[in-house]
C-alpha cells in the first residue's frame, strides 16, 4: 500500500479538498482507497457524507488505545471503492494523551500496516501543524504532498515542513517518506501576480513542482456541502478534470519532458474546448466572493513556532531523545 500525507502546515491552502478529491479520483480509477481524516475539525470526514458527532469510532480511538484495530473504525462513504477512518474534535486531546506513550509517533503507522493489503493506495488529510499528528502522518507515509496556495506567503513554513520530511527520514528508520509534490492551489490566470508566484514557484523548486495545478473554482468550494467530492458534485467542471489528472500524475508518476509538450498541447485544446463563457464567468464572479470569504490562516505559523510546536510536543521521557534531537535539527533550520 502506498501511502500519501496531503501536509502543510498552514491551514486553507487546501489539504482537505485535495485528500478527498484526489482520494475520488484514484477510486473512480478503480484503485482500492483509504482516506484517513487526521484533522480534528473533521472536515474530509463531513465532506463525505459522515456526520462526525454520531460516529461509534474514530481514529482517535484508534491512535489512543491500542486495542482498536484501525480496522474496526473504518467506513465506507458515498464514492465507490473509497472508505474512511473518520475523525472528530476529539482527536485534539489525542496529542495530549500519547505525550509519555513510548514510540508515539510510530502509533499511526502501525496501525496502517495492518490494513495494508487491503487497499492500494492510503490518503492521509493532516492538520494544519507541524505537531505529533502530522509526524505520525509523516513517518507512516511513503510519499507526502503539499498543496501550495499562489499567494504572497506561499514560500512560508515551506523549507520546514520539506525539512522535517527529511529528518524524519533519517532518524525513524524505516521511515522512507519523500516529497512527491507541491501542488499549487487556488491558481487563478486572470491575476498576473497569481502567474507570478507560480513561477518563482517552479523556478526555485523545478520538478518538485506538480505539472497539475488546481484552479480557484467555486465547484471545488461548493461540493463538500453538497457531501459529495467533485467528480460527482460537478463531472464536467474544471476542478474535476484537473484532480484527475492529479491523480494520473500520482499513479504514472512525472511526465518527461517529450510527454510534458503533447500534454501542454493537449491541455490547450481541452481549455479551448471548455464550456467556458457564460458558465464560466459566472463561475469566476463566485469564485471572486470565494476569495473573500476564504478562512484566515488559521493554522499558518512561522518557522520558529513550527519548531517550537514540534518541541512542545515531546515529552522528556526515556525514548524521547531521540525526538530532542529531531526538535532541536528541526529549530536549527535555516529561514
Ligand atoms: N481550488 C479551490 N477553489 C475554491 N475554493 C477552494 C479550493 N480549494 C479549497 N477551497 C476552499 O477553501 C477552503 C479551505 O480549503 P481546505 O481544503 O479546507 O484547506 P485546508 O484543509 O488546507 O485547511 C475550503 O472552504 C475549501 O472549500
Ligand atoms: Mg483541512
Amino acid at each position: 500500500m502506498r501511502t500519501i500525507a496531503i501536509a502543510n502546515q498552514k491551514g486553507g491552502c487546501g489539504k482537505t479538498t485535495t485528500a478527498v478529491n484526489l482520494a475520488a479520483a484514484l477510486a473512480e480509477k478503480g484503485n482500492r482507497i483509504l482516506i484517513v481524516d487526521l484533522d480534528p475539525q473533521g472536515h474530509a470526514t463531513i465532506g463525505l457524507g459522515c456526520e462526525p458527532d454520531g460516529l461509534d469510532k474514530t481514529i482517535y480511538d484508534a491512535l489512543t488505545n491500542p486495542q482498536i484495530a484501525i480496522s474496526t473504525v473504518i467506513t465506507g462513504t458515498n464514492v465507490e471503492g473509497l472508505k474512511l477512518v473518520p475523525s472528530n474534535v476529539l482527536l485534539s486531546g489525542a496529542e495530549l494523551e500519547l505525550a509519555n506513550v513510548l514510540g508515539r509517533e510510530l502509533v499511526l503507522g502501525e496501525q496502517l500496516r495492518a490494513v495494508s493489503d487491503e487497499y492500494d493506495i492510503c490518503v492521509i488529510d493532516c492538520p494544519p501543524s507541524l505537531g505529533l499528528l502530522t509526524l505520525n502522518a509523516l513517518i507512516a507515509s511513503t510519499d507526502v504532498i503539499v498543496p501550495v496556495q499562489v499567494n504572497y506567503y506561499a514560500m512560508e513554513g515551506l523549507k520546514q515542513l520539506l525539512e522535517t520530511a527529511n529528518i524524519i527520514k533519517v532518524r525513524f528508520h524505516p521511515c522512507s517518506v519523500k516529497i512527491l509534490g507541491l501542488l499549487l492551489t487556488f491558481v487563478e490566470n486572470r491575476i498576473i501576480f497569481s502567474g507570478q508566484i507560480q513561477q518563482q514557484m517552479r523556478e526555485y523548486f523545478g520538478d518538485l513542482v506538480f505539472d497539475t495545478v488546481i484552479h480557484r473554482t467555486v465547484r471545488l468550494a461548493e461540493a463538500p456541502s453538497a457531501a459529495e467530492s467533485i467528480l460527482t458534485y460537478a463531472p464536467e467542471s474544471r476542478g474535476a478534470a484537473e484532480y484527475t489528472a492529479l491523480a494520473e500524475e500520482v499513479i504514472n508518476g512525472r511526465l518527461s519532458a517529450e510527454e510534458r509538450i503533447n500534454d501542454e498541447d493537449e491541455a490547450e485544446e481541452v481549455v479551448d474546448s471548455q464550456p467556458s463563457e457564460e458558465g464560466a464567468s459566472n463561475d469566476e464572479n463566485v469564485a471572486e466572493e470565494v476569495v473573500d470569504s476564504q478562512p484566515s490562516e488559521e493554522g499558518a505559523s512561522n518557522g520558529e513556532n513550527v519548531a517550537e510546536e514540534v518541541v512542545d510536543s515531546q515529552p522528556s521521557e526515556e525514548g524521547a531523545s531521540n525526538d530532542e534531537n529531531v526538535a532541536e535539527e528541526i529549530s536549527n533550520v535555516e529561514i
